[in-house]
């Protein structure tokens, strides 16, 4: 059976979002920005119309700017209608929960939508860590569960990971990749491999850093100057953790580091558990990595360049740049050589979801794989214990052009 709305020819079908918290919301209004008529349900009461408040002043903002006119902001707002319960939705195309991250919500949920939706409503999650194949196994027509993986702040951030259950038909994955495009988004496919794809590769730019720091090689402010001047990365590893908060990053970090059975790929540093069991969680909390204080203003260290310099052009177990690199192509192309999401699709994640100045494989392309898969060897005699092991896809040519 076919979604509704995959006529193009016919209206966008309605979609319900559910949550309006920061995601739902978002998403809410990117839909309704593309003409979709959309019912934002919150179980909170006065939560949905609160969304919509804050939106109607967002979009006032963008016609004071000039980057849209009244008509088009109202057209926006007028088309969201704020709902409290899910019970009695009317039939819509597509549902796209954003409740709280647990498993045991989301399934209840998806399985109340399903009993009152036709089969062929799409039932799409935006879980940043939850198995979809988990998620809808709860459900009797499985094959209309996947995830649609938004990112923060959904009108803006273009990239969205479409990502496949193990009992998500193609059908669905292949329209709702292309209403994300209709959407304005970038889709890109993937498994429901822990972290998806982003999520996933990104491991290491963190990781890698916090280990230099640990080993004594380098101070975080040297590590942060030396990836983001000599790698193009727009923050270092510290910097970024500081704002994303040293407690939301670790437990993605734990999450993946969980259901990958804790592969040492993916072991949390002890630097970063911390800072965390400290308190000292980023800029939101004054004080993470780096000081935030306002009085007086904490000045931030200053990069020993000297060091920089040296660490950039020695070998690669003392440098921060090289070993995050080598470590992100090996993560990218294991995720490829797994068939868990082309290489094509793995760089536009990288690249659109945390900004990457070039996707790793691209990246790995110049190198050369087989020279990543020598340096991590190398960082594996250096640092034994698992963490560091070649991908077989680095040497089996899988990847040549
Ligand atoms: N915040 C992010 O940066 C981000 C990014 C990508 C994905 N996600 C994922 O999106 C989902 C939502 O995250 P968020 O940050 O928007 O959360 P949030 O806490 O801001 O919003 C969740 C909303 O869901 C509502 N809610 C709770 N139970 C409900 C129910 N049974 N029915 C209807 N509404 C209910 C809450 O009242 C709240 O308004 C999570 O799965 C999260 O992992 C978050």
């Amino acid at each position: 059976m076919l979604p509704m709305d995959h006529d193009t020819t016919s209206p966008p079908a309605p979609v319900a979002v559910v949550g309006a918290g920061t995601m739902g919301a978002g998403i809410a209004q990117v839909a309704a920005a593309s003409g979709h008529e959309v019912i934002l349900v919150d179980a909170a009461p006065g939560a949905a119309d609160a969304a919509l408040t804050r939106l109607r002043a967002i979009l006032t903002r963008q016609v004071t700017k000039g980057r849209m006119t009244d008509a088009e902001a109202a057209g926006v707002v007028g088309r969201i209608e704020p709902a409290v319960l899910v019970d009695g939705l009317p039939e819509v195309g597509l549902v796209v929960e954003a409740v709280p991250e647990d498993l045991a919500l989301k399934q209840r949920l998806l399985a109340g939508v399903a009993a009152s939706q036709p089969p062929t409503t799409i039932l799409a999650t935006n879980t940043s860590s939850l198995d979809i194949t988990a998620i809808a196994e709860a459900l009797p027509d499985p094959e209309r569960v996947l995830g649609l993986h938004f990112f923060n702040p959904p009108p803006l951030m273009r990239l969205v990971e479409v990502v496949h259950g193990e009992a998500t038909a193609e059908a669905y994955l292949a329209h709702v990749a292309a209403l994300m495009r209709a959407w304005g988004k970038t889709p890109v496919r993937c498994t429901s491999t822990p972290g998806f794809i982003v999520n996933r590769v990104a491991r290491p730019f963190y990781g890698e850093g916090q280990r230099v720091v640990e080993e004594g090689i380098a101070d975080p402010a040297t590590v942060d100057w030396i990836l983001r001047e000599k790698g193009g990365f727009r923050m270092g590893p510290f910097e970024l953790t500081d704002l994303i908060g040293q407690d939301v990053n670790y437990a993605v970090g734990a999450s993946v580091w969980e259901q990958t059975g804790h592969d040492p790929r993916y072991a949390p540093t002890q630097f970063q558990r911390g800072l965390v069991e400290s308190g000292r969680l980023g800029r939101k909390t004054g004080e993470g990595v780096f000081s935030y204080a306002a009085q007086p203003p904490a000045a931030r260290p200053e990069p020993d360049l000297g060091l920089a310099e040296r660490l950039v052009t020695g070998p690669v177990e003392t440098d921060p740049l090289a070993r995050t690199v080598a470590m992100l192509v090996n993560e990218a192309v294991d995720l490829v050589r797994r068939e868990e999401a082309s290489a094509a699709d793995v760089d536009t994640a990288m690249r659109l979801g945390v900004n990457y100045p070039r996707g790793p494989i691209e990246w790995g392309r110049p190198i050369g794989f087989d020279v990543v898969a020598q340096q991590i060897a190398a960082l594996d005699r250096a640092f034994p214990g698992g963490r560091y092991r070649p991908s077989p896809g680095l040497t089996d040519g899988s990847l040549d052009e």
